[in-house]
C-alpha cells in the first residue's frame, strides 16, 4: 500500500512533490491506514555517470535520491523506484539492461525500499523476458536489502505462472489503467474492464508475497492527470473500484493527488474495514461466485473462517441485487458487517439471502464473522 507518482504527475515530478505527498500521507491519516510506499515512476533518471551509476535530473531533484529517501523515512514511510528491463524506459529515459548489478546496488545504497520494473525496448518473447527479470531479481537479493519487487510487463507473457520465481512479490496484470468506467476510446482499460473481467482465473496464482497487480488505484483523480483526460469517475464507481481491488488482494498504490483530497476521496482510500479485506493475511484473491444480468457477486475466504463479499451493479441503471448463502457456499451462521455503511445487518446461514438495491455502477461491500 502506497502511493505512485505516474497516474497523475506523468513526467512532473520532482522532491518538492514527493515531500508535499510524504506529509500529506502522515497528516491526512493514510499511512496509519497503511499507505507506506512513496514510489516515484519514470522519469526521475537522466542518464549514467563515468561510473555506470544512475543519476537523477539534477533540476527536480537537487538533492540527491538519497535525501529524498531519507525524509521520507523519516516519516515512518517507505521509499520506491522505477526503473526498466531494457536499455530504455517506457518514457525513453535511461533502462537498466546491463547495468542490473549496478543498478541493485545504487538503489539499496540510497535506502529503496520498493522497485518497479517495466518491459519497454525489451525483446518480446517470454524466454528473454523471464531472463531479464531473473538478473535484476538476483542483482536486488544480492544487495541483502530487502526490496519489494514489481514486475511490470503489463500480464503480457502471463507473468504469474513464472514471476515469482524470478523474483517478483507482485506483477502487473493488464496494460495501463485509465481514469474511467469504461474503457477508453482510444484503448486503455476501464476500472470495470480491469476488475470484472481481466482478473477473471488469476486467484488461483496469487497469495502472500506473490500478488497479481491490476495496477494502481484512480480513485479521486475526477478526470485530471496524466492517466485521465476524461471526466474521470463517480464517487460510486470509485467506490467500487476500491472494494473490487481489496476483494481481489491487489497492491493499493493511491494514483490520486493527495494533497487535496475531496472529503469522499479521503472516505473511500481510509476505509479501515474495506482495506482489511485487502490486507488479510490468508491471502486469498476473491473471484466472482454468481453472475446475474449485469450484477456480480464476488467471495474472498478470509482468516478463521471469515468472509468478505461484494454485491456490484455493473448496470447505469439501478439494480437489486441479491445473494443466497448457497451462491457463498458458506455452511453455518455468520454475522453480517455492512463495510461502507458501517452497520451491522444481522445474520445469515446457507439457506439465507442477502438483498440490496444500488445505482449505477455501485456496490455494497460485507464481512461475514462465524457466530461461534
Ligand atoms: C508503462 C507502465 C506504467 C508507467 C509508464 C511509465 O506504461 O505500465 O505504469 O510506469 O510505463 O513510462
Amino acid at each position: 500500500m502506497g502511493w505512485n507518482s505516474w497516474n497523475t504527475f506523468g513526467k512532473a515530478i520532482n522532491e518538492t512533490l514527493v515531500k508535499q505527498v510524504a506529509d500529506a500521507l502522515v497528516q491526512s491519516g493514510l499511512r496509519d491506514a497503511g499507505y507506506v510506499y512513496v514510489n516515484l515512476d519514470d522519469h526521475w533518471q537522466c542518464g549514467r555517470d563515468e561510473h555506470g551509476q544512475p543519476v537523477p535530473y539534477p533540476d527536480k531533484f537537487p538533492g540527491g535520491i538519497k535525501a529524498l529517501a531519507d525524509y521520507v523515512h523519516q516519516r515512518g514511510l517507505k521509499f520506491g523506484l522505477y526503473s526498466d528491463a531494457g536499455e530504455k524506459t517506457c518514457g525513453g529515459e535511461v533502462g537498466s539492461f546491463g547495468y542490473e548489478a549496478i543498478d541493485a546496488r545504487c538503489y539499496a545504497a540510497w535506502g529503496v525500499d520498493y522497485l518497479k520494473y517495466d518491459y519497454c525496448y525489451a525483446p518480446a518473447d517470454a524466454a528473454t523476458a523471464i531472463q531479464h527479470y531473473t538478473t535484476m531479481g538476483k542483482a536486488l537479493r544480492a544487495t541483502g536489502r530487502p526490496i519489494v519487487y514489481s514486475i511490470c510487463e503489463w500480464g503480457e507473457r502471463q507473468p504469474w505462472l513464472w514471476a515469482a520465481e524470478a523474483g517478483g512479490h507482485l506483477w502487473r496484470t493488464t496494460g495501463d489503467i485509465w481514469d474511467g468506467w469504461a474503457n477508453h476510446p482510444h484503448g486503455g482499460p476501464g476500472i470495470e474492464q480491469i476488475g470484472f473481467e481481466m482478473q477473471r482465473g488469476l486467484e488461483a496464482y496469487a497469495g502472500p508475497s506473490r500478488w497479481n497487480d491490476p495496477d494502481m488505484l484512480v480513485v479521486g483523480m475526477y478526470g485530471k492527470g496524466n492517466t485521465s483526460g476524461g471526466a474521470g469517475c463517480t464517487d460510486a464507481e470509485y467506490r467500487t473500484h476500491f472494494s473490487l481491488w481489496c476483494l481481489l488482494a491487489a497492491p493499493l498504490l493511491i494514483g490520486a493527488d493527495i494533497r487535496g483530497m475531496t472529503p469522499a476521496t479521503q472516505e473511500i482510500l481510509s476505509n479501515r474495514e474495506v482495506i482489511a479485506l485487502d490486507q488479510d493475511e490468508l491471502g486469498k484473491q476473491g473471484f466472482c461466485v454468481a453472475k446475474r444480468a449485469r450484477t456480480e457477486i464476488f467471495k474472498k475466504p478470509l482468516l478463521f473462517g471469515e468472509v468478505g463479499i461484494g454485491l456490484f451493479n455493473r448496470d447505469s441503471r439501478e439494480a437489486h441485487v441479491s445473494v443466497t448463502g448457497s451462491d457463498l457456499r458458506i455452511r453455518g451462521r455468520y454475522h453480517v458487517r455492512d463495510l461502507w455503511e458501517h452497520v451491522d445487518r444481522g445474520e445469515i446461514d446457507e439457506s439465507g439471502e442477502l438483498r440490496v438495491d444500488l445505482g449505477p455502477h455501485a456496490c455494497a461491500i460485507f464481512r461475514l464473522v462465524p457466530t461461534e
